[in-house]
């Protein structure tokens, strides 16, 4: 089956007919559909098909002759943020099982296995933990620090997993033979549609983190409160938001505020509390504390003039990761391609902080948009990255 067909049978999983975006949310209907879909497209091409407790799958092709070498890994996730595009994640997939039908085709044995993974809750839409199959599998967190965490309809993960016919707390796919790690990406900015190429190569990721603001105020009546006898927690949060959009616009750093909660959520009645989210994102770890902290420290000074109070939770935090620089040379030297930075997380950043030298390699995406359905790649890019990671594979592999 050609990459167009396989993208073609992905296209309608998990769309919204209203917003036009995917909603392939972990352990839910759309995800499970895409695992099968993903087992059947492996067993159809003579991989052998593994998939572990949490829902993380690794499809292997074998070299003919056994090998104690190391494998070589590539994937990506199919699991989407909300709303979200059709590329992030499954481009990575797809490219993976159709760069072995390329290899295949130009006759092409591996002399060590190469395997095609899929990461599960990589977006950490559900469970707010970014990349949280990768972090279990490389051992980042633990089944005990996450198996309680809720999602926002109060079910805990272990129940979420067993509802999905899952292993809560079984076990997971291991990485112990795998030598490194290709991650092929949709690009989520502009880079190389500046550069006018289709394909580019990843040195670093930017750290990132996910803070969730509690702020406590008094409800209370819209109309029969005087302005200055308010505790509203809402003006709090709307000085913290514009706090966090400054500081971050004045050193090129990333800040926002894309998700909110508001109690009792009432158009008649001042808020008793409201939660929200931040976002932020720096080019080294010691500036992304500097920015959450400045952002903390002029909320709390605002609560005290609102008379409202706050506290702030770290929920998800990734340091920086710089890609192991021989490999991206060797990579940018296949095909003369940039090697640029990001400041979007990945599954790849992950493995490489667990000691995998790892890499990315990014397809061009001509509207640079990214978490939303105008997520773009056009198909002569994607072959493109096709062709670049079934020459990454046979350089990696022979
Ligand atoms: C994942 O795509 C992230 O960067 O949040
Ligand atoms: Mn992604
Ligand atoms: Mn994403």
């Amino acid at each position: 089956m050609t990459f167009e067909a396989m993208w073609r049978d992905l296209l309608p999983v998990g769309r919204s007919a209203t917003s036009g975006g995917y909603r392939r949310t972990p352990w839910t209907s759309p995800e499970a559909e895409l695992r099968e879909w993903f087992a059947e497209a492996a067993l159809a091409r003579g991989l052998e098909v593994e998939t572990d407790a949490m829902g993380n799958q690794v499809a292997w092709w074998r070299p003919t002759t056994p090998t104690e070498l190391p494998a070589v890994l590539t994937g990506s996730h199919l699991d989407s943020v909300h709303d979200g595009g059709a590329f992030d994640g499954p481009l990575g997939v797809v490219s993976a099982l159709a760069a072995i039908d390329v290899l295949r085709d130009r006759g092409f044995e591996p002399t060590r296995a190469i395997g095609v993974s899929v990461f599960t809750e990589e977006e950490g839409s559900r469970f707010g933990l970014a990349c949280l199959g990768s972090r279990l599998v490389t051992g980042a967190t633990t089944w005990e620090a996450v198996r309680r965490r809720r999602d926002r309809d109060g079910i805990h993960l272990d129940d979420a997993l067993s509802a999905a016919g899952l292993d809560p707390g079984g076990e997971l796919m291991s990485l112990a033979d795998v030598g490194c790690f290709v991650e092929l990406h949709v690009e989520q900015g502009r880079d190389l549609v500046d550069r006018d190429v289709a394909v580019g190569v990843a040195s670093e990721i930017w750290p990132h983190g996910r803070y969730r603001f509690d702020f406590t105020g008094e409800a209370n009546h819209a109309g029969t409160t005087r302005m200055e006898d308010r505790r509203d927690p809402m003006l709090t949060y709307a000085m913290t938001a514009l706090a966090a959009n400054k500081q971050a616009r004045l050193a090129d750093q990333r800040a926002t505020f894309g998700r909110l909660e508001v109690t009792p959520n009432g158009t008649n009645a001042v808020p008793s509390h409201v939660t929200a989210w931040l976002d932020a994102r720096c080019s080294d770890d010691e500036s992304l504390a500097e920015l959450v902290e400045t952002i903390t420290r002029q909320s709390h000074d605002r609560a005290s003039r609102d008379g409202t109070s706050l506290t702030v939770t770290a929920e998800s935090v990734s340091s920086s990761v710089s890609f192991d620089p021989d490999l991206a040379r060797s990579l940018a030297a296949i095909g003369d391609w940039p090697v640029i930075p990001t400041q979007a997380g990945h599954d790849a950043g992950i493995l490489s902080a667990a000691g995998i030298p790892t890499a990315m390699l990014f397809v061009r995406n001509p509207t640079g948009v990214s978490h939303s359905p105008d997520e773009r790649a056009e198909t002569a890019d994607c072959l493109a990255g096709v062709e670049a990671l079934a020459d990454t594979l046979s350089m990696l592999a022979s």
